[in-house]
């Protein structure tokens, strides 16, 4: 992999010319008192480097004669390694990750500088530092003061967002590899939980048992908070309590994905606990999945990002005519989003690094387009809230569909012919459901 994180600084530094990019690591965060989180490096900053320690900063510096790439990192320290863990150290950074130059993090205002001063340009991404933030635009300020007497010196800060983000959002072999890894853990996950849940098991143990696996099959842990919501829970679209015990005749929404070497799988099922649908959640359900369908289908090398979004729009809106739960002539209730009190999230998401990966998902007025290499979620749903207030020109909503709350997700992968769905290892039409 080290060769790979080389190829991609490369990348970068090819991009950035006479510019210093900075790149800060994560911090350690705080759970309660002194109790911390586990550590969980920057996406950006892991990206880059491989390097999974807090208090770090790597500078990439293409201009500078001899340190391309500079890592500053906390010292082997062995009393505070006792209480906190390993740590490469500065030796470390250069021969195992590939820094031409390294330093303990205590002297990185020292060190700046000179990284800084012939640069026309920083690269840096604010972040949630403030107090590092601040630090940067101070070393700015310096530089700017002697600018006239020296007549060099970065001019302005950019973020690097727009540059490096586009990297990640097309996804390489070995990124693939561990995405397809994450997202095989999740897939056997979501077929033990359907054969598992039945009337009166509790939410958390499903959600229990598909972590165990995710942990047992040597992944990180679930990528995101799993939701595992029986019933009109279901209509709840972050219900992470997962407390319930779960009964007859309801569908149970489990969206759960599992995080590998850093990747992230996310997928979600509805299905009867029971093993049978009655005929309004049947209905409903196969108005998701032909939405889901339907866009999946979208999925194309060279069509534009939103029609994967205007395609199950159009599905759902469609089907909810057909019901009687929206009124009116279809093109209009798009365009007024009548569809929005049941379908009020958009339809996926760019996947990766981060769940809700970096890239960008359309261009000012251009359409992003499709890429080989882009993995995204297809997530259609329809949630029929419990007292919800149609609008002044719908109809009153049939009590008969209250509380019934439906997603279906799938991981995709844009292909050069087409999409490969990473996730199809999960049953989702009707007859495959009702046989569990
Ligand atoms: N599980 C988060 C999402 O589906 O976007
Ligand atoms: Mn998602
Ligand atoms: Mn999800």
């Amino acid at each position: 992999m080290q060769a790979e994180y080389r190829q991609r600084r490369e990348q970068l530094m090819a991009k950035i010319g006479m510019g210093t990019a900075i790149f800060r690591s994560a911090p350690m965060a705080v759970m309660h008192n002194d109790v911390e989180y586990a550590f969980r490096q920057d996406s950006d900053f892991f990206y880059l480097t491989g390097f999974n320690e807090p208090e770090a900063v790597a500078v990439l510096a293409p201009h500078h004669p001899e340190h391309q790439f500079v890592l500053f990192v906390q010292p082997k320290e062995r009393e505070k390694e006792v209480w906190t863990g390993y740590r490469c150290g500065v030796e470390g950074a250069k021969e195992l990750f590939g820094a031409v130059e390294a330093y303990p993090i205590a002297e990185l205002d020292e060190k700046l500088p000179q990284y800084l001063e012939k640069a026309e340009r920083i690269y840096y991404h604010l972040g949630r530092d403030r107090a590092f933030n601040e630090n940067l635009l101070q070393h700015w300020q310096r530089l700017m003061a002697t600018y006239a007497k020296r007549g060099t010196g970065p001019i302005a800060i950019e973020d690097t967002g727009p540059i490096l983000h586009a990297m990640r959002q097309v996804k390489s072999a070995a990124e693939l590899e561990l995405i397809r890894k994450a997202t095989a853990i999740s897939v056997e996950a979501h077929n033990y939980a359907l054969e598992i849940a039945q009337p009166g098991r509790y939410e958390y143990e499903i959600q229990a048992e598909m972590e165990r696996l995710f942990r047992l099959r040597g992944g990180i842990g679930p990528a995101y908070p799993s939701i595992v919501a029986s019933g009109s829970n279901a209509c709840v679209l972050h219900y992470i309590e997962n407390t319930r015990q779960m009964q007859d005749n309801e569908l149970l929404l489990i969206d759960a994905g599992c995080a590998y070497g850093y990747y992230n799988a996310d997928i979600t099922r509805t299905f009867p606990v029971g093993g049978k649908f009655t005929p309004e959640q049947k209905t409903l359900y196969e108005i998701v999945l032909a939405a889901q369908l339907q866009a999946i289908a979208q999925v194309q090398p060279g069509n534009p990002y939103h029609k994967i979004h205007d395609t199950a729009v159009r599905v759902l809106t469609e089907g909810l005519v057909e019901l009687g739960i929206l009124k009116g002539e279809i093109d209009k209730l798009i365009e007024e989003e009548k569809y929005k009190p049941f379908y009020m999230h958009r339809t996926g998401h760019w996947l990766g690094l981060d769940v809700h990966d970096v890239g960008v998902y359309q261009h000012g007025d251009s359409p992003q387009l499709l890429i080989p290499g882009q993995v995204l979620t297809v997530e259609p749903g329809l949630y029929i809230v419990p007292d919800t207030k149609p609008a002044e020109d719908q109809p009153e909503i049939d009590p008969r569909w209250s509380g019934i709350g439906i997603r279906i997700e799938d991981d995709v992968l844009v292909t050069s012919i087409g999409h490969e769905v990473l996730t199809a290892g999960v049953p989702k039409t009707v007859a495959e459901l009702e046989r569990y």
